[in-house]
């Protein structure tokens, strides 16, 4: 399968996902009869990388490349430029492969307008770099307002081709950061960033964690389902349903270990109600991804 048809597999097995069990409805928040408060003089707009946003939330990273994904994340980005929330854009892999054309340009910078924008790179792909500097080529045609650099060991061990050597992808991790003229973001892709890797991360230089973590999208039953050679055994036995970490799990074990490091909270994100809970759990901004995948179609 080439990695367009893969990408495209992704999108339409991400449609088509039922929603998972939430970590977020065993979380309940303090009800208050008298909350000496006025309901109007609650204001949620917020400054997020030093431009003025109508709340701490995004479109987290979905899909780059080819003209779907561009599709996709233009549509993301006209919703909002509407809304005026920030948004990252989908991997920007092809850019660097084939050049400007062939990946997502300044059309999404264009619909957004002047609210932030994050560019998005794979970590197991920044050895393939001839150097650090060839990430400027993502950063440029949509002027980034920061990197997201993804972390997905797990969607790649599933894949026919997947890249599965991440032997001292951190060391490379380290050179973006020493490098970045914009401020470096590390996600997950649904499986939950754990405390060990944070704390790399972290001691790498990484500005921001956002964890993403189990509870939404299942990217694990997206590759099996595409990889006709394990889906047999590998779905019909559920065998990877329960692994990794909630999002609430992660924010609670980051947030206590690194109280000092900004956290996003995203993976299984429903309604502001998720948002307030994840907020409560010390998250600074939270992000949503498959929820808003079949709009943006
Ligand atoms: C169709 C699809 C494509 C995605 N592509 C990317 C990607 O290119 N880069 C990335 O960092 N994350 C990607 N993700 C992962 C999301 O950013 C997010 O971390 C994950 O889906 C969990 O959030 P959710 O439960 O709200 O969907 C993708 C998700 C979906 C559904």
């Amino acid at each position: 399968m080439d990695n367009i048809s893969r990408k495209l597999g992704h999108i339409e097995s991400a449609l088509d996902q039922e929603p998972s069990a939430s970590c977020f409805d065993s979380i309940r928040l303090k009800h208050r009869s008298l909350p000496n408060v006025s309901l109007n003089q609650i204001v949620l707009d917020t400054q997020f990388f030093d431009k003025p946003t109508s709340a701490p939330f995004f479109v987290s990273s979905m899909t780059g490349g080819p003209s779907e994904s561009e599709r996709i994340n233009r549509h993301l980005a006209e919703a909002c430029n509407e809304l005026r929330i920030a948004m990252g854009v989908g991997s920007q892999r092809i850019t660097i492969q084939d050049g400007e054309a062939s990946g997502l340009n300044w059309s999404v910078r264009h619909a957004i307008g002047d609210l932030p924008l994050f560019a998005n790179f794979g970590a197991v792909n920044l050895p393939h770099l001839k150097a650090v500097q060839e990430l400027g080529r993502i950063l440029d045609p949509i002027e980034a307002d920061a990197l997201i650099i993804h972390l997905n060991p797990m969607q790649e061990v599933f894949q026919p081709n997947g890249d599965t050597d991440w032997r001292d992808i951190i060391c490379h991790i380290s050179e973006v950061c020493e490098w970045s003229p914009v401020p470096v973001v590390v996600k997950e892709v649904g499986f939950g960033l754990d405390l060990n890797s944070s704390k790399e991360l972290v001691s790498a230089g990484v500005e921001i964690l956002d964890v993403a973590g189990t509870g939404g999208t299942r990217f694990a039953d997206i590759e099996i389902e595409l990889n006709k050679n394990i889906s047999e055994i590998l779905s019909k036995n559920d065998v990877f349903d329960n692994w990794g970490y909630t999002t609430t799990e992660c924010l609670i074990n980051i947030s206590r270990a690194l109280p000092s490091t900004t956290c996003w909270a995203s993976g299984g994100i429903r309604n502001g109600l998720d948002v307030a809970k994840s907020m409560c759990l010390d998250a600074s901004a939270v992000g949503i991804a498959g929820r808003v995948l079949l709009p943006a179609t």
